[in-house]
């Protein structure tokens, strides 16, 4: 069957023929690969400074922001049937018997680092016909999410830095809104990047109840702002408008999602979080020379004012349920703005051109059915 891979010993980027997926065990499901998102771990993996193909492989097949469709199942198998749709996690445990988190079946914290990631990290990804998978390692989907459920990966970012924040800020129970569905009403947002990350953070937080606010480089007028401000957010621009500007006209800033990827705006706007903030990182940047920084000033402000800086990867297998269940949720109420977060399907000969070249727009996906 074919599959998309990477083969860093020849450093290329190209269709495979890939052994057929066969259930070899009780509790698997054997699934049809309908969507796959393509992010910029995906380009990094494309320009091989990052991955790696499974032991004993020579290439990696790529794709993590899966969807599928149940085709058959284990005899052990009874949450899913023929024809269901699912999405599938990331992150595979270390199998270390030591290993708390992964035991726990939270290897999104795994601590010896030795997770394995499908399509990343030393394990296959989806963009293969077929793929097999362990039941306990899907999630699934409503049928009527067939045309965005390819976001409900990417959306797994935000649960998880969510459900980290409100943790954390438990320590603040003295204003908190009593009304547990809008748990950020009454606090001030600002989401760094307009990406997908960026964007479906921002639909988190605005159905949480918080003021967001978007704050990304281009200039408006584009589509990205206008998509922002479609779902209730403000836009603002940093190339117009610097960080201590965005500050005087947001208010206190409770909370800093970061969602671009960039250590330089993420380290620029942190000296306007306000007092007992948290600013989230979710972005991973690639390697390049060092920034210079006000070290003194940002560890003063930290210490002071009592902020707390978060770094998140990956997700736990609650956070694609819940993921699943926001989609749900924005589906209905901005159904439009959701669906046009995917700007382009491709086939699967696009994947070494939309990975390698420019290209704009905001998520690209290859439609394998
Ligand atoms: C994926 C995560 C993964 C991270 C680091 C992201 O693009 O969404 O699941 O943990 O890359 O490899
Ligand atoms: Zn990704």
């Amino acid at each position: 069957m074919r599959a998309v891979a990477v083969v860093p010993n020849a450093r290329d980027i190209r269709i495979v023929e890939h052994a057929p997926a066969h259930l070899n065990a009780d509790d698997e499901v054997r699934v049809r690969s309908l969507e796959v998102g393509l992010c910029g771990t995906d380009e990094e993996i494309a320009s091989f400074v990052y991955g790696s193909p499974p032991a004993g492989s020579d290439y990696l097949v790529i794709g993590h922001e899966g969807l599928g469709e149940v085709v058959e199942t284990g005899a052990e198998v009874s949450r899913f049937k023929p024809g269901d749709l699912v999405v599938p996690s990331v992150r595979r445990p270390c199998g270390h018997p030591d290993c708390c988190p992964c035991q726990s079946g939270r290897q999104d914290f795994c601590e010896t680092g030795d997770f394995t990631e499908c399509g990343i990290k030393m394990r296959h990804g989806f963009l293969a016909e077929f793929y097999t998978e362990r039941d306990i390692f899907l999630t699934p989907v409503p049928s009527e999410l067939r045309d965005v459920g390819v976001l409900i990966e990417p959306l797994t970012v935000a649960e998880k830095a969510l459900e980290q924040v409100w943790k954390i800020q438990e320590r603040l129970p003295w204003c908190r809104s009593e009304n547990a569905s809008t748990p950020g009403e009454g606090l001030r947002a600002v989401v760094l990047g307009a990406g997908p990350v960026g964007l479906l953070g921002a639909m988190a937080l605005l159905s949480r109840g918080f003021e967001t606010w978007v704050y990304s480089r281009s200039p408006k007028p584009n589509p990205k702002a206008e998509l922002a401000e479609s779902l209730g957010a403000r836009y603002v621009s940093s190339k117009t408008t610097p960080p201590e500007e965005l500050a005087e006209q947001m208010g206190k800033i409770d909370l800093i999602y970061e969602a671009a990827g960039s250590e330089k705006a993420a380290f620029e706007l942190l000296p306007v979080l306000g007092t007992n903030g948290i600013a989230v990182l979710t972005g991973i940047p690639g390697p390049k020379p060092p920034v210079e920084l006000d070290a003194d000033q940002i560890m003063r402000r930290l210490v002071l004012r009592n902020q707390v800086v978060l770094g998140t990867v990956n997700a736990d297998i609650q956070d694609f349920q819940r993921a699943a269940d926001d989609l749900s949720h924005f589906s209905r109420r901005w159904p439009e703005a959701l669906r046009s977060l995917i700007t382009g399907r491709h086939p699967m000969d696009s994947a070494r051109e939309l990975l390698l070249g420019e290209h704009d727009g905001i998520k690209n996906v290859i439609a394998l059915a």
